[in-house]
């Protein structure tokens, strides 16, 4: 594999300086914010602003602030050497991976809250994270100061909130959101995987499949409402599967539909064993 110089720093004001030498060189900045622990599908965006832009910057951090008190904070997995020679391997420009102290100094008292997308769906059930996450990224643009910066589907709720908070805030960074990467069978990457057996591997394929029989329902011509109880009880009739919500929604607002729009997202999160999975799927019909 083609390696080249990556350069890693702890330190914000490295990251400005060298961001600003970037583009003092006329060089378009594409940042890829992760929580580490790379996976494809972490690949697939650093490869994508590998493509779009000159200069790549990957960050790093295990944001403690979208978990809440019963998640898996102290176990989410944080392999950096490997997340290091990954990105490497990917011809990384600069990986910021800050100290908990260099994003939340002592004293911070400053957050931010994009009202109504992050009190649904995934906001409902985790309290607090999507004040966590709309902080954490505000302050890693207010960093890096990005031309782009690329995130994956699968967090669809996610990219919506970080574009709405783009958006009233006038930060001046492009938002690319890029498609889910899938194993063959269907299951949706994600660093929390690792955590499943065997057994629950095979389980959360109903999460992928239950979006399949969204995609087929609605295409047929059925009514949400309709969709959501075939997914609710593909979920419900799996090992393991303990269903948090399934739904099919507007792509835009996240508003639960009662009838067809053009533009749709199925979603679905529940829990498989102790580990807790997201999907979704965008379905539009002509
Ligand atoms: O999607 C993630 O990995 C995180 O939520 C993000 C955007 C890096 C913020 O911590």
């Amino acid at each position: 594999m083609l390696t080249t110089e990556m350069n890693t720093t702890r330190l914000i004001e490295e990251v400005r300086d060298e961001v600003e030498a970037a583009r003092a060189r006329g060089l378009r900045v594409g940042c890829v914010p992760t929580m580490g622990a790379l996976h494809e599908g972490h690949l697939s965006l650093i490869r994508r602003a590998r493509q779009e832009c000159d200069y790549v910057l990957t960050t790093i951090f295990v944001n403690p602030t979208q978990f809440g008190p019963s998640e898996d904070l102290s176990k989410y997995p944080r392999p950096l050497e490997t997340d290091l020679s990954l990105c490497r391997e990917e011809q990384v420009d600069l990986v910021f991976h800050p100290d908990e102290s260099t994003m939340y100094p002592p004293g911070e008292s400053t957050v931010v809250d994009v009202g109504g997308l992050d009190s649904i769906w995934e906001g409902a059930h985790r309290p607090g994270h999507f004040r966590g996450v709309s902080t954490v990224v505000a302050k890693l643009f207010n960093i890096v100061w990005a031309h782009d910066a690329y995130f994956g589907q699968k967090d669809y709720q996610q990219q919506l909130l970080i574009r709405r908070m783009c958006k009233d805030l006038c930060l001046p960074v492009r938002i690319q959101t890029c498609p889910i990467v899938r194993d063959p069978d269907g299951l949706a990457l994600s660093s929390r995987n690792v955590y499943l057996s065997d057994e629950e591997r095979q389980s959360a394929l109903a999460l992928s499949q239950s979006l399949k029989l969204a995609r087929e329902q609605l295409a047929a011509g059925k009514e949400p409402s309709a969709v959501r109880a075939a997914m609710l009880e593909h979920l419900n009739g799996t090992s393991n599967v303990a269903e948090q919500y399934a739904t099919v929604a507007d792509a835009e607002t996240l508003e639960e539909l009662d009838h067809v729009r053009s533009e749709m997202v199925a979603l679905v999160a529940a829990k498989v064993g102790s580990t807790r999975l997201i999907d979704n799927e965008l379905i539009s019909l002509e």
